[in-house]
C-alpha cells in the first residue's frame, strides 16, 4: 500500500533559529543506550561527544567505563580488553554485519549515526517509524518475523516494536510514554547526525546581520557618490 508521510513534529531544532534541547537529548541517549543499542550501532559518535548533551567530564568517563573495547596488540603481541575511554567510539552491539543479520532474522539494523540525515524528513520519519506500529489491514500479508508499520516504506519492517509504555525510567521524572521516548531518541539521533547544527545556524544569523548592515552602508555610499548627478 501507499506509505503516508510521517506526522510533522514541532522540533525545537527546526527552522533557522532552532536549537537542541539538552534535557531531551539526555533522555534520548538513555533510550538509545537502554533500548536501541542492543541492535543498532552508533559508529560515528565517541563517548567524549556526550559533553555536548551537558554531561560533565566525570559523567562521560563513567559512561564510557561501562563498556569494554578490544585494544592491542600489547608488547607480547596479544589483543586485550580494557574499559572504554572518552576518546573511544560507541561500542557496537555486533562484531560485523553478518552477526547482526544472524541475530535479526536476516535483516540488518542500520547504524543510527547518520540515519536522520539519510532519510527525507529524517526526524519526522524516525519518530514516525517508532510510533507507527499497527495491526495490519485484513488483506495485507505480513511474513513471520516482520511487523506492520504505517510509515516504513513497504509497511513491512523486520524491527520488532522497540518501545512500550514505561520502558525506561527517566531520571527527571518525565513520563516514559511511547510518544515521549520516540521524540527524545529522535532528538538524540538528530544531534548525533548533525552535532554542529547550532553553530551552523548561529553563523547564518550573523551573516544575515552583516549583510543587512552592509546593505545600508552601500546604499548610503551610493547616495553620496551620485549626490551631484541630476
Ligand atoms: C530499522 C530505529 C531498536 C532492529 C530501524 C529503522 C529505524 C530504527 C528508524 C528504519 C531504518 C531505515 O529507514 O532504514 C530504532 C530505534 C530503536 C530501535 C530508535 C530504539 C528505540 C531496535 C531494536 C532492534 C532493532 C531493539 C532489534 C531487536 C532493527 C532492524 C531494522 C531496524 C533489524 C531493519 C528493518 C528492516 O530493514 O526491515 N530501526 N531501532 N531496532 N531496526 Fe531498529
Amino acid at each position: 500500500g501507499e506509505v503516508p508521510e510521517a506526522p510533522n513534529v514541532d522540533w525545537s531544532f527546526s527552522g533557522p533559529f532552532g536549537t537542541y534541547d539538552r534535557a531531551a537529548m539526555q533522555r534520548g541517549f538513555q533510550v538509545y543506550k537502554e533500548v536501541c543499542a542492543s541492535c543498532h550501532s552508533l559508529n560515528y559518535v565517541a563517548y567524549r561527544n556526550l559533553a555536548d548533551l551537558g554531561f560533565t567530564e566525570a559523567e562521560v568517563k563513567a559512561i564510557a567505563a561501562e563498556y569494554n573495547v578490544q585494544d592491542g596488540p600489547n608488547d607480547d603481541g596479544d589483543m586485550y580488553d580494557r574499559p572504554a575511554q572518552p576518546s573511544d567510539r560507541f561500542v557496537k552491539p555486533f562484531p560485523n554485519p553478518q552477526a547482526a543479520r544472524a541475530a535479526n532474522g536476516g535483516a540488518l539494523p542500520p547504524d543510527l549515526s547518520l540515519l536522520v540525515k539519510a532519510r527525507p524528513d529524517g526526524a519526522d520519519y524516525t519518530h514516525g517509524v517508532l510510533i507507527g506500529y499497527r495491526e495490519a489491514p485484513a488483506d495485507f500479508e505480513v511474513p513471520v518475523g516482520q511487523y506492520y508499520n504505517e510509515y516504513f516504506p513497504g509497511h513491512r519492517i523486520a524491527m520488532p516494536p522497540p518501545l512500550s509504555e514505561g520502558q525506561v525510567e527517566y531520571g527527571d521524572g518525565t513520563p516514559a510514554t511511547v510518544e515521549q521516548m520516540a521524540r527524545d531518541v529522535t532528538h538524540f539521533m538528530t544531534w548525533a547526525a548533525e552535532p554542529k547544527m547550532e553553530d551552523r545556524k548561529r553563523l547564518g544569523v550573523k551573516i544575515l546581520i552583516f549583510v543587512a548592515i552592509m546593505t545600508i552602508v552601500f546604499y548610503m555610499a551610493k547616495r553620496k557618490v551620485w549626490r551631484d548627478v541630476h
